[in-house]
């Protein structure tokens, strides 16, 4: 069995989907404070399985104790945590509480129990800096905001901890910026209130809750001035962590791996792909650029192909459909 936290989130229920599909038995744990409880019955739909689901807190120990001590879990990938990171600069201390504190309760629980495989969400916002050359794993890390901090803090924490004992196995894997939906349009991102990335704010706009897109810089060093990223399918993503899974019991090292596509995008290049995936005009304002955003970063992603064997399928047309069907069947997200 392999814990997932978070399970029920974005990222997470589309990697139970893979996990069963994979031949896995994921079970969850999640406190709900970002997702819906039937994303579990969503799952069911997709993949005839319905996974175990434990509602609750990765820092709550006991409860943790009594997790590992009643399933035979095998490995845990690691989902749980908050993510936005303008939040994360109003309330630091939700986000090293919740993030670290309950990333240490739970690789304490782990230890305790003698499960030392560990599958880990980090971002490439570690990066933290602009880069018109393709970003590899050994590029130098620097947090820009409390949220970046707390999973620099974890992949340290996470390091000393292998380097200390060498049973553990872990895979710390670096996203770029996740986008798309489950191609049955049944799972997808569902942000509360007003969304913080780019396409669900997109297909807000094409499905007519929000009026007009802002477009935050036009005067980047970039080939038409908006901000360029690497987005890369959740599916894709997805199956990262299977592959991750499969390569874990090779490795005893802590690594840090990309899972992006190795191709950047600006902003006015995904409008465009979206308009096309939807037939929709989104209309968009100009703006200032946001404090702390970067001109360009995409990811070197050729250590994930050689080491886990692992590379992107799904390109920009594909998310941009994928995003555009889950919100067409789910114009309010889970709630209908
Ligand atoms: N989505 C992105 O753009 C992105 C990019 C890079 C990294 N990540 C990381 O990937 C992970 C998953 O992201 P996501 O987009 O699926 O987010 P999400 O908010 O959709 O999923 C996170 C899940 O964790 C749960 N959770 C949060 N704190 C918890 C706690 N203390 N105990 C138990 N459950 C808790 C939430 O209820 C939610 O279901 C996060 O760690 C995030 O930082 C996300």
């Amino acid at each position: 069995m392999i814990l997932v936290t978070g399970g029920m989130g974005y990222i997470g229920s589309h990697t139970c989907v893979e996990l069963i599909n994979a031949g896995f038995t994921p079970i969850i744990l999640d406190n709900l404070c970002n997702s819906h409880k039937n994303v579990l019955e969503r799952i069911e739909t997709i993949t005839g399985q319905k996974p175990t689901f434990i509602e609750g807190d990765i820092r709550d120990s006991e409860l943790l104790n009594k997790v590992f001590s009643n399933y035979p879990i095998d490995a845990v990938i690691h989902f749980a945590g908050l993510k936005a990171v303008g939040e994360s600069v109003q309330h630091p201390l939700r986000y090293y509480d919740n993030n670290v504190v309950g990333s240490l309760s739970l690789v304490q629980a782990m230890e305790k129990a003698g499960v030392k495989r560990l599958i880990f969400s980090s971002s490439a916002t570690v990066y933290g800096c602009s880069s018109t050359e393709p970003i590899t794993e050994s590029f130098s890390t620097k947090a820009v905001n409390p949220y970046g901090q707390s999973k620099l803090i974890l992949e340290t924490m996470f390091t000393d901890i292998c380097h200390a004992d060498p049973e553990w196995q872990m895979v710390i894997l670096r996203y770029f910026n996740p986008i798309g939906a489950h191609e049955s349009g049944l799972i997808g991102e569902d942000p509360n209130g007003i969304p913080n990335n780019l396409l669900p704010f997109i297909s807000q706009v094409a499905i007519g809750k929000r009026d007009k897109l802002q477009v935050f810089g036009g005067d980047y060093d970039t080939h038409d001035g908006t901000g360029v990223r690497d987005y890369i399918h959740v599916c894709d993503l997805a199956s990262g962590h299977v592959a991750a899974l499969n390569h874990l019991p090779y490795k005893s090292n802590c690594l840090a791996v990309n899972l992006g596509t190795g191709k950047g995008y600006s902003v006015l290049d995904v409008i465009n792909a979206f308009e096309k995936a939807s037939n929709k005009k989104i209309p968009y304002d100009v703006v200032e650029r946001r404090l702390g955003d970067i001109d360009i970063y995409f990811a070197d992603a050729s250590l994930a192909n050689s080491l886990l064997n692992w590379q992107a399928q799904f390109n920009i047309d594909d998310m941009c459909r994928d995003t555009w069907r889950w919100q067409q069947k789910n114009p309010n997200g889970y709630l209908g």
